[in-house]
């Protein structure tokens, strides 16, 4: 028997006693798993597809957009416009939020996304993703414009989140609340299908993944943490470590919760606020995957899903995976305050 689809997931989520995934949910689900089949059919085709290089245009965070960038992000804003699921969108891509347009019905959800996640990483052939997160819209906006602040709620109220990996095999990760599960699509039928779950991150892989070039931004207890396990001759952990850097969040994320370790992106130590990750549509969506796969997701201090957003485009520190790592990084923290 084949392993079981998305739709019947989601039918079977919907049916459970605590309803993780009423009728609109699974709608909006199955329509951004849809939308990220056309992101994949895009990029496989590469320079074939014209979809490589830059545009040469800035996109609010001060980075140049890449053509997939935009090609992704007008892939989603287009399939999620019309469903009648949303209150309205945001993503990486955008200045401020997009609303449904009067034409359509709104509905009770807030999409959030990184149409493309490591898009440096498009015109070399390497992993990229998309990462999704959902809010409810807050009651009181039911018959007012949804506003930019409505959208900034903690981490803790998502009622979904995921990522699409485009990597060797295009796969689909996904939590409702009710553990991650991996759906892996199948190309002949065009359909996902289970191939993992409820994932569970194993503790003891010591595999680190960090940007080593950021060294001069991090506080003296990331340094002290990862000193002593990576690089290191001498020491009790000496030679037991090995780095990762994908320069995808989603990749490397998916390696965590494929196999463990710790992915850190610790926020610059020396101006406060300046980090690399933004909180909404990147960390976020991450750390309920990984608090969902029995995982840690903390800012380098405190829980990252109990920060509350300031600004859509909020860019937060992360330090996220196996819990006994990020148990012993606050360890770490704890001697050094
Ligand atoms: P994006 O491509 O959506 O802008 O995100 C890239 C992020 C994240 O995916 C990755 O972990 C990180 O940037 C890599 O940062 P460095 O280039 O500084 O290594
Ligand atoms: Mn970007
Ligand atoms: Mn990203
Ligand atoms: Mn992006």
């Amino acid at each position: 028997m084949q392993p079981i689809t998305l739709t019947r997931f989601l039918i079977e989520q919907q049916r459970r006693e605590d309803s993780a995934c009423p009728s609109e949910l699974r709608l909006l689900i199955e329509t951004v798993a849809r939308a990220c089949k056309s992101v994949t059919f895009a990029i496989s085709k590469g320079a074939l597809g014209d979809v490589l290089g830059t545009l040469g245009s800035e996109n609010v965070q001060g980075e140049v957009q890449k053509k997939l960038d935009v090609i992704a992000n007008e892939i989603l804003l287009d399939a999620n416009e019309w469903g009648g699921h949303l209150a309205a969108m945001a993503s990486e891509e955008m200045e401020t939020i997009h609303r449904i347009p009067n034409r359509y019905p709104k509905g009770e959800y807030l999409l959030l996304f990184d149409p493309i996640d490591g898009s440096s990483n498009v015109d070399v052939d390497l992993s990229v993703g998309t990462i999704f997160s959902v809010l409810r819209a807050p009651e009181n906006s039911a018959g007012r414009e949804v506003t930019e602040e409505d959208f900034l709620q903690p981490g803790s109220e998502q009622v979904a989140s995921g990522y699409a990996i485009y990597g060797p095999q295009t796969l689909l990760v996904l939590t409702l609340g009710t553990g991650v599960y991996e759906f892996t699509l199948d190309r002949e039928m065009g359909a996902w299908r289970m191939t993992d779950g409820p994932l569970q991150i194993v503790s003891g892989n010591k595999e680190v993944a960090i940007n080593m070039a950021r060294r001069a931004q991090w506080s003296p207890a990331i340094r002290r943490y990862i000193d002593a396990r990576v690089g290191c001759e001498e020491g009790p952990l000496a030679g037991e470590y090995n780095m990762r850097w994908t320069g995808s969040m989603v990749a490397d994320i998916h390696r965590i919760l494929k196999r463990g370790g710790v992915f850190l992106y610790p926020a610059d130590h020396r101006k406060p606020g300046k980090a690399r990750l933004r909180l909404l549509y990147e960390a976020n969506p991450m750390s309920f995957l990984i608090e969902q796969a029995g995982g840690t997701a903390i800012d380098g201090e405190t829980r990252i899903m109990d920060a509350k957003p300031t600004g859509l485009h909020q860019r937060i520190g992360v330090a996220l995976g196996d819990a006994d790592e990020i148990a012993a990084l606050l360890g770490t923290v704890g001697e050094m305050a």
